[in-house]
């Protein structure tokens, strides 16, 4: 049977180069060898407080990401977690399997929490059993992510495990897909954080929507390492970062990428990644305006359809093993 990949990104703000290099180009190379459901996921955007009307758009703009990157609705379900009501069901559920004193120490809601310090809604802390319900809804052999989702792939094994245990083999464990290169890019103005949507300084982070004038503006203000060679090295983290958006980006080996730069000034490296930045987004950004609402509306009509289809199965079953259906 072709095995399963999920993922899904959240419709909280714009897709970043960090997301695509981590995440997304790497779903665009999988769906071809699995089957493949892409979700955006809104229902965890809400775990944090979101304007109604711009969720709607946020959700739709996504929608438009994914299918602009290349994700082919042909071949894969692309669709939004609220339309599939099972995600919610299936939560409740495993709710009653997740303990307390694992989400206690899921770092990213300690992270999250910090940030906000009030108000830290049920929802934030409830985020990664949603996710486990996002990815074992589906049968899922592998969930393509960023290194920040490896904790919560490991929460999504142990409550899947966990339920077989107790009720009988229900759902299948899942594998985390994450690259060695791109799995997490930093951001431009301190390599020592992870490129974010919600870094404090706009000009580290290069979103994909961002026109020529923001990108060279972004790398070129870009810190750099002390020091002038332009090598692979991890103990040099600005460089390295720079280095390896470019390595992805143009697709050249790492020794390719090196023996362009060899001899040549950081100015260089920055107004070429900036070049090749922009060519690459060009197209994706022409296809994101391309795509109009209709074509949009039935892409995820399908793409629910199909979702909730293989959902039902599985929360039928969940039902069975648990006393929940009479
Ligand atoms: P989000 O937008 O937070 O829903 O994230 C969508 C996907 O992008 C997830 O798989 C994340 O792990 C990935 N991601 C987010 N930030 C980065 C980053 N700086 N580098 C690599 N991957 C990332
Ligand atoms: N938590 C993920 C993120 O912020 C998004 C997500 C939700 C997800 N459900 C998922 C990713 C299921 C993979 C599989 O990036």
């Amino acid at each position: 049977m072709t095995k399963r990949i999920f993922s899904g990104a959240q419709p909280t703000g714009n897709v970043h180069l960090g997301n695509y290099l981590g995440a997304l180009r790497n779903w665009v190379a999988l769906q071809h060898e699995y089957e493949s459901f892409f979700c955006i996921v809104n229902l965890h955007a809400i775990t944090v407080a979101q304007d109604p009307a711009q969720l709607v758009e946020k959700t739709r703009d996504l929608a438009r990401i994914y299918l602009a990157v290349g994700i082919d609705p042909q071949v894969s379900t692309v669709f939004v977690q609220s339309d599939v009501k099972e995600h919610a069901e299936l939560t409740w559920v495993l709710n009653c399997i997740a303990r307390m004193s694992e989400l206690e120490r899921m770092t990213q809601y300690k992270d999250k929490a910090r940030k906000q310090q009030e108000n830290i809604t049920v929802g934030l802390f409830d985020y990664p059993v949603l996710m486990a319900a996002d990815i074992l809804l589906y049968q899922t052999d592998l969930v393509p992510v960023g290194d920040d989702q490896r904790q919560h792939l490991e929460l999504t094994r142990d409550v899947a495990i966990r339920f077989n245990r107790d009720y009988g083999e229900t759902f299948k464990v899942p594998d985390a897909y994450i690259p060695k290169i791109g799995a997490r890019i930093m951001s431009l103005s301190d390599p020592s954080k992870k490129m974010s949507k919600s870094d404090d300084d706009p000009n580290g982070c290069v979103l994909l929507m961002d026109d020529a004038d923001a990108i060279q503006k972004k790398f070129k203000r870009a810190v750099t390492d002390s020091g002038t060679e332009i090598r692979f090295d991890e103990s040099r983290p600005a460089i390295n970062n720079l280095l390896e958006i470019y390595h992805l980006i143009t697709r050249k080996s790492q020794q390719e990428v090196e023996d362009h730069f060899a001899g040549k000034g950081y100015a260089q490296l920055k107004g070429d990644l900036a070049e090749v930045t922009i060519e690459f987004l060009r197209p994706i950004q022409q296809r994101v305006r391309e795509i109009t609402d209709e074509q949009l509306d039935a892409i995820l009509d399908q793409g629910r359809e199909k979702a909730e289809q293989i959902a039902r199965v599985t929360l039928e079953q969940v039902f069975k093993r648990t006393g929940l259906s009479l």
